[in-house]
């Protein structure tokens, strides 16, 4: 059996294979933020279809966080039935399931149709990659949003979620503190990388005080941004050995902030021959080799012979999928019953088009009528 399909442990929570769902928001939440039953469905065939962990899609922990209208919510104890069911309902088909937690920072436009300004870190003027209205984050606004970080883990917690991911990559709020182009700070939260760390590690020790000591915490970290000028992969290297010895229990390694569509993005397009897969491989390695927590990774892995040998090499512990899982949310079982299988998804974007105009996510190949 290849050891893709071995079980891994993660802390203390054992999953069937090393198959990461990656988190991936699906615009199906209702519009109050609740599970809706087309998430409960989608989550449930991916379970049945054969992923060993599956990380939900961003949930805000604070109103001022929120991207968009169909985005589930955790900042209130009012969603944990809706996420109660849909944790039991994973759990019967043998998978685990973590939930994602998040703030948009400047890029919470969503909440400029409640007349709230999105906050940042810094006021960056003519940012080639980013136009909207934002305005510098207060102190206080600093520590109520790390609370929320807390209480959303804890909430995630009583609605029965093995584990959870702090959204610390892509373009948002914890990405923007650790990038010295979005935070220009000259307090506690800006300079030194240090200072650009704080708000990890605050969120990290308000998480950890609520939740106890033995339940896992994972972070996506972004560890160089999408174009030249952001973090640099030094300096985000040095930021996930920190997140790891703080006390992290596992580290998904991608990109921070974005740059030129797609390419300086965490979605790179046409993934279409193995040398182009796994385009965060060198990042990881590179990590692994200086760690003791497990690594997942993610970023155009479609081919399961590579996948072995990633993980065969120690390169990494888990391998995380997302587009490929929306075309075929069975395929990891697929994978199981014929190795040679290819994946269907060409990296073609449309899903992410999608996502972007505010639709439920699809896939063109399955839904070829549902242009974006
Ligand atoms: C439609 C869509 C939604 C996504 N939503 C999230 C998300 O909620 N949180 C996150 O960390 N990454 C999100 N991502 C990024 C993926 O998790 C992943 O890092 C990226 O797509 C690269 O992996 P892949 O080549 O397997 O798609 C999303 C990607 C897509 C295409």
């Amino acid at each position: 059996m290849s050891i893709l399909f071995e079980p891994a442990s993660l802390k203390n929570i054992k999953i069937r294979n090393r198959f990461v769902r990656s988190a991936t928001y699906d615009g199906f939440a209702d519009e109050g933020g609740y599970v809706s039953a087309g998430q409960r469905k989608l989550l449930t065939e991916l379970a049945g279809g054969g992923v060993g962990l599956i990380v939900s899609g961003i949930a805000y922990v604070h109103y001022t966080g929120q991207i968009s209208p169909f985005q589930n919510s955790i900042a209130e104890d009012r969603f944990i039935p809706g996420f109660k069911e849909l944790t039991n309902a994973v759990h019967e088909r043998g998978a685990k399931i973590a939930l994602q937690l998040f703030h948009g920072g400047r890029e919470a436009k969503y909440v400029r149709t409640k007349s709230i300004i999105p906050l940042a870190p810094s006021i960056i003027e003519n940012d080639p990659f980013y136009r909207g209205e934002h305005r510098e984050i207060t102190e206080a606004e600093i520590w109520e949003i790390i609370k929320a970080f807390g209480d959303g883990a804890k909430r995630a917690k009583e609605a029965g979620f093995d584990a959870i991911q702090v959204h610390g990559a892509h373009a948002y709020l914890l990405s923007q503190f650790l990038s010295p182009y979005t935070n220009r700070r000259q307090d506690q939260w800006g300079g030194s990388l240090e200072n650009r760390l704080r708000f990890h590690s605050e969120i990290y020790k308000d998480i950890r005080k609520k939740v106890g000591r033995d339940y896992p915490l994972f972070i996506k970290i972004g560890v160089q941004d999408g174009f030249i000028g952001g973090l640099e992969f030094n300096e985000g290297k040095q930021a996930a050995l920190q997140m790891a010895q703080l006390g992290y229990d596992a580290l998904e390694i991608s990109q921070g902030l974005r740059g030129e569509r797609y390419e300086g993005t965490e979605y790179r397009a046409h993934i279409n021959s193995p040398n182009k897969e796994a385009y965060y491989r060198d990042w990881c390695r590179d990590i692994k080799s200086r760690i003791d927590i497990p690594i997942m990774m993610v970023g155009g892995l479609r081919t399961l012979y590579l996948m072995e040998k990633i993980i065969q090499n120690g390169e990494a512990d888990l391998v995380s999928l997302c587009r490929p899982l929306i075309c075929e949310p069975g395929l990891i079982n697929e994978w199981k019953n014929n190795e040679h299988k290819k994946a269907k998804c060409i990296s073609c974007n449309k899903c992410v088009d999608h996502m972007y105009k505010g639709k439920p996510i699809c896939c063109i190949q399955n839904d070829p009528d549902r242009l974006p």
